[in-house]
Order: C-alpha cells, then sequence, then structure tokens
C-alpha cells in the first residue's frame, strides 16, 4: 500500500502534487482534473465518490486510435480551444492580431482559494504557448450539494488586440458509459415555457440555445443527462447542469459512437465578438454542474438548496415571500387610482401581503402602443400622482409594488421622440417593432443613467417594495453606430445589453436594499442562476390555467426552486376548475392572485382567504423544504401530478396530489411518497378551506413513513370527480426504536428516498 492510497479524501480540494493532479471532493462526488506531461489539462473522473488519490488514473494523453481520431480529440480537455488536431466539441475560438486563429494553451500554475472559504475553489493559470494570452480556469465547490461551479476568464497580456469569436464557460465530460442515456432538456413559448424534452442520448450533437438576447421563453439553460440504471443500481445516475446567463446562450452535447459524452456551453457564439484589448480581461459566466446518484428529483433538490443558499439576494433569501395581489389580468391597461383601490381593499380581505400594479399606470399607456420609456404616473390615471393608492395599499396592510419594462421604448413615447438614437439599430434598415416597442440600448452609459435617475426617483419619492421587470420582445437589428464608428466591436452589444441590466438591477439594489424585484418576460422568459442572484422571484408563465401550469412548473422546477416560482391563481378555469385546483397548484409556488376580484362570489372570497391562511401557515415548507415530484403531469400526459415537499429534519411533509380527471372511473394507485424517517410515525392531516367531510374517512389517520413509501397514501379522491386535488400535511408524531439495516450504509432509506 503506497502513500496514496492509504489516504482518505475529505470534502474539499485534494491536490497531488507530484502528480499535478486535483481532485475537487462533495459529499457525494469526485471531479479530478490533471495536466499532462504536454501540459494539457484533462479530466480525470467525474461521478460517484472515491476514496483516495490512488483511485485515480495518471493525466496522460490518450492513445491514437486512427489518424483521424487523434488523441486531442480522444481526450477530455477541460477547455478545448481550436487548434491543432482538435475536432470534438469545443470550447473556444481565438483570432490573434496577426490573423492567426489556432489556439495552444499548456498549464502554468495553479493557485487554491482557503480553505476557509464558503465554496473551494481552485484557478488554473494556462498560457498560449506563442502569444500573450492567458486563460485561467475557475472551479468552485458545492460540497453538500455536489456541485462543480466553472468559469473562464481571458487575458491579454500583450499590446494588440486579440478577438475572441467563442468563449464558452466550460467544457464537461461525462464518463464513459455501457449504459443508455437520456437527455433531458426543456423548450417552450409564450405561454407554454418549460416543457420537459427527453431523447435518447446517441451519437451526434443536440443543441439548446437563445439567440433572442434574453434567458428565453423557447429554451431554458439547464440540461439533465440520465443513465438508464445497470443491474445493481437503485436510482439512475443523473449528471445536471446550468448555466448562469440572461443573454444569448449556447450548449452543445456531444455523443460519439463509443458513448463519449460531452457538454460545452456558455455564452453564445452567434452573432458574438468581444475585441479583448490589451491588458483587458474577459470573463464567463459561471456554468453550474452536478452529479446525483438519486435520480432527477436528486439533481433537482441539490439546484433548489444552491439557488436558496447561494445564488438569490441574500437580504430576501430567508424571508418568506409574500403573498401577491397582481392586478394584470384584471385590469390590464385600464388602471386608475379608484379602481386599483377597489381591487386593494379585496385583496386585503384576502389576507394579501403585497399589491402589485402592474402595466398601464405611467405616461400615455392606454394600450400597448405608448408611453414605455416615460417611467412617471400618467396624470390622466392618478392625478394626484401615486401617493394616495400606495397609502390606502399600506393602511391596508399590504406592502407595495409597481411594473416596470426599462429595456424598452414605444416610438410614441417622450423618450423616443428625445432620443431616437437610443435603441438597436441599423442605419439603412428598418427597426422591427414586436408589440410595438423597441429595444434600448442598455450598453450605453447614457441609456442606463437615464434609466438608473427615472427608476431611482420613483423608488425614492414612493414607498416602493417590489419592482417587476419584464421585457417584451426580443433584440433585432443590433446595430450600433457610435460605438463601431469609435473603433469598437459591435458584435459585443449582445454581452453589454446583458451586463447592462445586471449593473442596472445592481446598482437599484444597492440604493435600495430592502428592494425585491421580479424577473419577467413575458412569463418565464428570462428565468435562469444569474438574474436570480439580483433578482427574488421569477414570474413563470403568462398561462395561468391550472392543467397548463402543472406542465409549466413541472419544468421549471427541474432547474429552480418554489420560492422563485410566482404562480397566481386568476380567472383562467374559473367555472370549469374548483378553486381548491386552482389554489393547490398556485400554492405548489410562491402564492399570488391574479383574478378580478371585482367578480369574485362571496363564497368564492371566503374558500380563497381561507386558502391563503393555509399556504401562510405551510409555505415554509413549500419554499424551503425539499422537494419530490412523484407523478409526472408530462409522464403522464397531463392526467396525474403529485408533488411533496419534506422539511430538512424530515418531520414534516406536504402532498398535493391533482388528477384532471378519470374517463373509465375506478380508483388510482395508491401514492408512494418519499424522503421520510422509515422509522417515524406520522399523522396525516387533509388541508381544506371548507368544513368538508375529511377524505381519510375509513383510513388510517396515522401510518409509518416506511409504510408511507412503501405502499402509500391511500387513494383520497371520489372516483369520478373530474379536476379533483388534495393537499395533505403528514407530521412526525415519533420516532420509533433505531431502522436496522444489515445494508452498508450508502443503501440505507436514503438511496431510495429521493
Ligand atoms: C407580460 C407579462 O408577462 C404580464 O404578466 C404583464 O406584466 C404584461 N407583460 C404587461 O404588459
Amino acid at each position: 500500500m503506497n502513500d496514496l492510497s492509504s489516504v482518505m479524501m475529505e470534502p474539499g480540494i485534494v491536490a497531488d502534487q507530484g502528480r499535478s493532479l486535483w481532485a475537487l471532493v462533495t459529499e457525494h462526488s469526485t471531479y479530478a482534473l490533471g495536466v499532462t506531461k504536454e501540459g494539457l489539462v484533462i479530466n480525470l473522473h467525474w461521478g460517484p465518490r472515491l476514496a483516495t488519490l490512488a483511485d485515480l488514473p495518471d493525466p496522460s494523453l490518450a492513445l491514437t486510435h486512427s489518424s483521424h481520431d487523434p488523441a486531442l480529440t480522444s481526450i477530455a480537455e477541460e477547455y478545448p480551444g481550436f487548434g491543432g488536431l482538435r475536432y470534438g466539441e469545443l470550447a473556444a475560438q481565438v483570432v490573434f492580431a496577426d490573423g492567426v486563429r489556432d489556439l495552444d494553451l499548456r498549464y502554468e500554475r495553479a493557485e487554491l482559494l482557503p480553505d476557509s472559504a464558503r465554496l473551494p475553489g481552485l484557478t488554473l493559470s494556462l498560457r498560449d504557448r506563442h502569444y500573450p494570452l492567458t486563460l485561467l480556469l475557475r472551479y468552485q465547490l458545492d460540497l453538500a450539494n455536489d456541485l462543480i461551479i466553472r468559469s473562464a476568464a481571458w487575458r491579454n497580456e500583450g499590446d494588440e488586440p486579440i478577438r475572441l469569436e467563442r468563449a464558452f464557460s466550460a467544457a464537461w465530460h461525462l464518463p464513459h458509459s455501457f449504459a443508455s442515456r437520456t437527455l433531458t432538456t426543456l423548450a417552450g413559448q409564450w405561454v407554454g415555457e418549460s416543457q420537459i424534452q427527453r431523447r435518447p442520448l446517441v451519437a451526434g450533437t443536440a443543441l439548446v440555445e437563445s439567440r433572442r438576447g434574453i434567458t428565453s421563453l423557447n429554451a431554458a439553460p439547464w440540461l439533465a443527462i440520465e443513465s438508464e440504471p445497470m443491474p445493481g443500481q437503485l436510482a439512475p445516475e443523473v449528471y445536471f447542469a446550468s448555466l448562469a446567463w440572461s443573454g444569448n446562450w449556447m450548449i452543445r452535447v456531444n455523443c460519439d459512437v463509443t458513448g463519449k459524452t460531452t457538454v460545452v456551453g456558455g455564452i453564445s457564439e452567434h452573432d458574438f465578438a468581444w475585441q479583448l484589448a490589451a491588458g483587458e480581461t474577459f470573463t464567463t459566466p459561471d456554468f453550474v454542474a452536478g452529479f446525483a446518484d438519486d435520480g432527477l428529483n436528486g439533481a433537482r433538490q441539490r439546484l433548489h438548496r444552491y439557488v436558496r443558499e447561494t445564488v438569490l439576494p441574500t437580504s430576501q433569501a430567508l424571508q418568506p415571500r409574500p403573498v401577491l395581489y397582481n392586478s394584470w389580468e384584471a385590469t390590464t391597461f385600464d388602471v386608475s387610482e379608484q379602481g386599483q383601490i377597489e381591487l386593494a381593499e379585496l385583496a386585503a380581505r384576502l389576507g394579501v401581503e403585497l399589491f402589485v400594479v402592474d402595466d398601464g399606470w405611467f405616461l400615455g399607456r392606454v394600450s400597448d402602443t405608448a408611453g414605455l420609456g416615460d417611467w412617471r404616473p400618467d396624470p390622466r390615471k392618478f392625478p394626484r400622482g401615486l401617493g394616495p393608492l400606495i397609502e390606502r395599499v399600506h393602511d391596508l396592510g399590504m406592502a407595495f409594488g409597481l411594473w416596470v419594462e426599462p429595456e424598452m421604448v414605444n416610438p410614441d413615447s417622450e423618450l423616443y421622440r428625445a432620443h431616437p438614437d437610443w435603441v438597436y439599430a441599423f442605419p439603412t434598415r428598418a427597426r422591427s417593432e414586436a408589440r410595438n416597442q423597441l429595444v434600448l440600448n442598455l450598453g450605453r452609459e447614457d441609456v442606463r443613467s437615464y434609466l438608473f435617475e427615472a427608476l431611482n426617483r420613483l423608488l425614492t419619492e414612493h414607498s416602493i417594495a417590489y419592482l417587476k421587470w419584464d421585457m417584451n420582445r426580443p433584440i433585432s437589428e443590433p446595430g450600433w453606430a457610435d460605438y463601431l464608428a469609435q473603433g469598437g466591436e459591435a458584435r459585443e452589444l449582445w454581452v453589454r445589453h446583458t451586463h447592462g441590466v445586471y449593473a442596472l438591477m445592481d446598482a437599484l439594489r444597492a440604493h435600495h436594499p430592502s428592494l425585491s424585484i421580479e424577473s419577467c418576460a413575458s412569463g418565464g422568459g428570462r428565468a435562469d442562476l444569474a438574474i436570480l442572484r439580483r433578482t427574488d422571484q421569477v414570474w413563470t408563465s403568462d398561462n395561468t390555467h391550472p392543467e397548463a401550469r402543472l406542465l409549466i412548473q413541472e419544468g421549471f422546477s427541474l432547474a429552480l426552486p418554489a420560492r422563485v416560482m410566482g404562480a397566481w391563481v386568476t380567472d383562467a378555469g374559473r367555472g370549469q376548475v374548483p378553486l381548491a385546483f386552482r389554489f393547490h397548484v398556485s400554492m405548489l409556488g410562491a402564492l399570488g392572485v391574479g383574478g378580478n376580484l371585482i367578480h369574485w362570489s362571496a363564497e368564492e372570497m371566503d374558500e380563497a382567504a381561507s386558502w391563503i391562511a393555509i399556504y401562510k401557515q405551510i409555505r415554509h415548507l413549500v419554499q424551503d423544504g425539499e422537494q419530490s415530484w412523484l407523478l409526472s403531469p408530462h409522464a403522464t400526459r397531463g392526467q396525474f401530478a403529485a408533488v411533496q415537499y419534506t422539511s430538512q429534519a424530515r418531520d414534516q411533509a406536504l402532498v398535493f396530489f391533482f388528477r384532471r380527471d378519470q374517463v373509465f372511473g375506478g380508483s388510482h394507485s395508491p401514492l408512494r411518497l418519499c424522503h421520510l424517517k422509515p422509522n417515524a410515525l406520522y399523522r396525516i392531516e387533509p388541508l381544506r378551506a371548507l368544513p368538508t367531510a375529511s377524505p381519510l374517512q375509513g383510513y388510517p389517520t396515522v401510518l409509518s413513513g416506511a409504510a408511507l413509501m412503501a405502499t402509500g397514501l391511500p387513494p383520497l379522491l371520489d372516483n369520478w370527480q373530474t379536476h379533483a386535488s388534495y393537499l395533505v400535511k403528514l407530521t412526525e408524531i415519533t420516532v420509533l426504536s433505531t431502522w436496522r439495516t444489515h445494508l452498508p450504509e450508502a443503501e440505507r432509506y436514503d438511496r431510495t428516498s429521493s
């Protein structure tokens, strides 16, 4: 036994100086990389946790299979750039000032972040063999959540500019495997976001991307690759990744015929270029990836914890998300002081905590044809300004929120008339309007200053706790004449726009630390790990019909947690779907109400108030619990859904069950739960807004965790009822004796309880 094989690797970064090798060890995984004698940085392992450094191979070049499959293509380089005999997926492409387009980066040194850091880190420096170009590869570890957070930084250390044409965040390599693999991605459209797409991973490249200037409604920068469990494995192993970027992005997944699987991604290369000036550094967004040995729910829970613990703005992250009312579906552009006060009074009766006036409040905004850019209350709608409305909302015991769409301008606005040169445009082309609006160039300092002043004035003059920040069209005609004239690279504007949005949000938050922001782009078009660093919640979709919402929310929740998933009960489905079902669907996330309360009956108001009161009692479990989808509406074509939220201590849980209809009658199966303590007894308590008979009549009201997981909750619904749902709370009453097992540690109940 040599030294290496006797030392157990603890979570953290373990370096083997002699072999230029590092193991990034998390609670359940190991990610290892090393430097070959040629100076190439390659991946050595990513997957289940290894025990000792001796478990890792020496970093060396793979054998060349043939002259068509050279070693540089076969090895798992941590950041392969276009250059030499590399034909696999690439992370970078660069053009030097002399026209050379070949990268040859070699390892120089490594730097470890101090052990005490919350997320321990490792930075490797690579340098081109000929040109003064340095690449820093950054790694951070989220130890408890089995995540590796990667980014890259390019530094031009010479005197001449270097042009980046592709500068992705990372390349990830999955180990070779006999198991067949399934790729899961999220695709969508307006009012149909986050639909789960599953396809077998076969040889070829799968591409997901946005070219619209925002994260996009049409695809999400998230994916998972699941292996069919091999004999002897309990749950599928899942590799998953999420990109922290709110502009154009691209993720490519390549599998070759040998099963070698590589994922690369970052800022999209589409219409991208960055002129790296002498002395300048360009840093890519974070690309977060993880390994879960307990299936998709395990992957989902890891990302949720990461968002809650690390990503969200810290001042708000630990507060319960308030129940909000939003005026959009009730009043659209027909906003007035009196009308909003009437809604606010009704909302307060329901127990709403935050009243948000959506679109339609500012100068000239009678429809979507005018007003964007002029962020002052319209005197025809608010002759006394916003003050009296806000005061009334406060008197009713609610906080006040306001809708804005800062990046946009209507040609019919004072702003556009004064600054027609502030929008993206090409001089010889028409300016394509979408929803009658154009996009302001947030790369420009003067545009950002104008917007900061306008929004800061609103927030300073009024007590506004919450901004809903919308973005209702993609960028087009991406021209920036002034920048080009100064010798700038206009194709930088996609990135500069996103940086501009971040800078504006960051500045507003710095000046107003208690401000919350909701990210919206016609629904869930800007929902990603980077926007959530500066926003608290996301508007999930303009589709508020409960049947569609179950599908959208299942997809959304693969990438992002319940506390950021805005979900309103509106009039969609009213008269067709019981109010309880509609509330249950919205209670899966950050609950809100968006219906026209003026038309709600006294019974509807009472029932709604009762559901909101129940939600406030259980929201800590929804917003901060471990979320497991027990029944997938995607897999059952919308027929069933069931979601469980479990406290970290596993002593409380909620189960939401939904059945759209039961056309053939008959009972459905019991619902097997997860994540409970098998040796604890749980009280089973249906939560009901109205005093109806308990569905548990004839069924036990106390069961062990073992029974709830092995045989399940009994079917609690009437056989024929359509749009039927229930909400059950489980509370631990007592823990029985120790749950003895003859299985090894790793296969105890945790393994089956994702
Ligand atoms: C799109 C959003 O998704 C809606 O909720 C609403 O805010 C409208 N924009 C307002 O124009």
